[in-house]
């Protein structure tokens, strides 16, 4: 399935995995733009410019974006700012990844491979699910969080927006993540975290704000 052609935002090392989603998916990347014009390769994919460029390049014939940037925040205003551009998000699924077919996705969503998205599971615009991250069943992911690679998410769990959970922690069922908290690798989530908490270990225990 071919989208017409894909700009891609940011060029480290998440933007290389999204790129080769991207590809395997039968999308054409255009090229790539970050902050830092220098002309190089991004998994053979060049970088033609800043984000300045963004508002020319559907008279270029661009009709896509993806934002491939790891700041939470950044991604949902680059990802609107591209849509306003005219430009419509797609979505990188690993044909690795197991997303249920009664599973709602958003736009702009990288899901890499070994995820699962387990029933009725929302996972909203921008959103990263990363390397072999659990969601289970009812789970609601909202715009531009980030649930890091080996998170286990239990049923109903929802993360808020730009919330971000570090690599291997897990959260047991129905627990809520504040909008903008950041959860420490490795943690164990057993109560609902406030909003712009920072907490870690097992059990989580807030320990400051971000
Ligand atoms: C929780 C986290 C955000 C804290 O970052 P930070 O504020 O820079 O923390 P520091 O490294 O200064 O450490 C502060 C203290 O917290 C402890 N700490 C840090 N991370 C911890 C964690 N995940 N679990 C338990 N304790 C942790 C440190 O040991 C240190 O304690 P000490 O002073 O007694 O030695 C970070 O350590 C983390 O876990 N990030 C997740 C990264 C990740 O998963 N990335 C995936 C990208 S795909």
């Amino acid at each position: 399935m071919s989208a017409g052609p894909v700009i891609v935002l940011g060029a480290g090392g998440h933007a290389k995995v999204v790129i080769e989603l991207l590809r395997a998916s039968g999308h054409e990347v255009f090229g790539v733009l970050d902050a830092d014009p220098t002309p190089r390769t991004v998994v053979d994919a060049p970088v033609i410019g800043d984000d300045s460029r963004l508002e020319s390049l559907k008279a270029e014939g661009v009709t896509h974006a993806f934002i491939a940037i790891g700041d939470n925040g950044l991604r949902l205003r680059l990802g609107r700012k591209a849509q306003r551009a005219g430009l419509e998000l797609v979505n990188a699924v690993s044909p690795f990844a197991r997303v249920s077919p009664s599973a709602r996705l958003g736009v702009g969503i990288a899901i890499m491979a070994g995820a699962v998205i387990n029933a009725e599971s929302d996972i909203r615009d921008l959103a990263i699910i990363n390397t072999g991250a659990v969601i289970d069943h009812d789970g609601l992911i909202c715009e531009a969080a980030h649930v890091a690679p080996g998170c286990a998410l239990a049923g109903d769990v929802t993360v808020g927006q730009r919330a971000f959970l570090g690599v291997g922690s897990s959260v047991i069922p129905g627990r809520h993540i504040g909008e903008d908290a950041v959860v420490g690798a490795g943690a164990c989530v057993v109560h609902d975290i406030p909003a712009s908490a920072l907490a870690m270990g097992v059990p989580a225990r807030v320990t400051g704000r971000v």
